[in-house]
């Protein structure tokens, strides 16, 4: 973990004094790439409700420009409040520097609840600053679980349920889980997948684009390639086994593969990366949100170890194998394209683009409008706090 953020950044104004203006007060947390996706939407679905006042922190987890801004700028993401500037670390000290930055800033603006998303190191220690001090914590795509203690998104997804108040499931096994941990069922609200919002919101503008054409492959002859997981990418000798299966994938099919900093850095370790650029494989830099939907949207298949991306094949209809002995996500293997790809390199040579056109699938509740059932429980469980506490 070499590369390091900027500086601290408060955007000017910020953050904002606790707001009298008689409405509750929500801060919303995102600090790595996946959590812009499945925020967006929620936020415009509160701003059109105008029942809160609304802070967006973003904790800095992701800086580069490709992870965050121009994530950020395709999902037209209101502007940033307060931006922590944390960056990367060790897993203790990434956590350690969210939880004591954030708590600083509710103590500054003192808000009535805090959302966060899904399973990073920022998701959980805002929980738990914000459980520390008291004040609520709704939990976006809760009660997922692997089941895989040594993720370290394991960890984060159960401790966060933990601390939630109220908890936004995407899929009834969520609901399932939750209850098998002894978490009441009144808290869990079962709502959809809000990165399908985002999806379907910009899913026109990206099929237009046609990225593939800028890499020079035609559309639905590729296979996309996405790895990030510490599992799968921080052991040099699997990483290894990994790039021969991904050449020889690449005798049989192009592979497109965006590579994430954290894959970058090790696949430079040991000339890696020239292997797989000598046989062809086109190892580009990630790409901004629009420009990987369209990739996704044009591929013939696509290999990943990320949760988002399983999801979003899914929706494609795109062909989805993934690349972990197991998913938190079950639902993309039953109602969707997603197959367990296992844990053995080897497989990767196996996969091949398909040769039927895509069928998108009707995943319940994953219908795009997710954010405005989760605004909906949020108005009728928050909008009334601050009026309350004031009475
Ligand atoms: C994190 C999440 C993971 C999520 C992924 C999405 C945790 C524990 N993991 O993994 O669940 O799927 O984001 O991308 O929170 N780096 C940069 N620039 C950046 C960000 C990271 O160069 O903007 C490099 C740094 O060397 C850093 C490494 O990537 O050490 C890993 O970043 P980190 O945020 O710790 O974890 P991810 O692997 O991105």
């Amino acid at each position: 973990m070499t590369s390091q953020p900027p500086n601290l950044v408060l955007v000017p104004g910020t953050p904002q004094p606790r707001i009298n203006d008689g409405r509750t007060t929500i801060a919303h947390v995102v600090g790595a790439r996946p959590n812009f996706v499945k925020m967006a939407p929620v936020i415009a679905a509160l701003e059109q409700r105008q029942a809160f006042h609304q802070v967006v922190v973003h904790t800095g987890q992701h800086y580069d420009s490709r992870m965050s801004d121009e994530v950020l700028a395709d999902l037209d993401f209101p502007d940033v409040d307060v931006f922590l500037g944390v960056g990367s670390g060790t897993h203790g000290v990434q956590t350690a520097k969210v939880l004591s930055a954030f708590e600083n800033v509710l103590l500054e603006i003192r808000p009535d609840v805090v959302v966060v998303a899904g399973d990073v190191n920022s998701t959980l220690a805002c929980a738990l600053a914000a459980s520390k001090l008291g004040i609520a914590v709704a939990h976006l795509e809760a009660g997922l679980r692997s089941f895989d203690w040594s993720m370290p998104e394991e960890v984060n997804r159960v401790l966060t349920d933990r601390l939630a108040d109220t908890l936004f499931t995407h899929s009834p096994e969520a609901a399932d889980n939750l209850q098998a941990e002894g978490i009441g069922m009144g808290a869990v609200y079962y709502v959809g997948n809000t990165m399908i919002d985002s999806l379907r919101r910009c899913e026109k503008r990206a099929r237009a684009m046609k990225a593939w054409q800028k890499i020079a492959v035609r559309e639905r002859s590729y296979v996309l390639v996405t790895l990030h997981r510490p599992a799968n990418v921080d052991d040099p000798a699997r990483l290894s086994a990994i790039v021969e299966g991904l050449v020889g994938l690449s005798t049989h099919a192009p592979v497109v593969f965006p590579i994430h900093p954290r894959t970058r850095a090790r696949l430079a370790e040991d000339g890696a990366l020239s292997r797989l650029e000598d046989a062809g494989v086109s190892c580009i830099e990630p790409l901004s949100y629009l420009e990987f939907l369209s990739m996704q949207a044009g591929a013939g298949a696509i290999v990943t170890d990320s949760g988002g991306v399983q999801e979003e094949a899914s929706a494609l209809g795109v062909s989805c194998y993934t690349f972990r002995p197991n998913t938190e996500r079950p639902i993309t293997l039953t109602h969707g394209t997603n197959v367990l790809l296992g844990d053995d390199p080897a497989e990767i040579c196996e996969v091949r683009p398909a040769t039927h056109p895509p069928t998108p699938c009707a995943i319940p509740l994953w219908d795009g409008h997710a954010a405005e059932r989760v605004a909906d429980a949020m108005v009728a469980n928050y909008a009334l706090v601050r009026a309350v506490a004031h009475a």
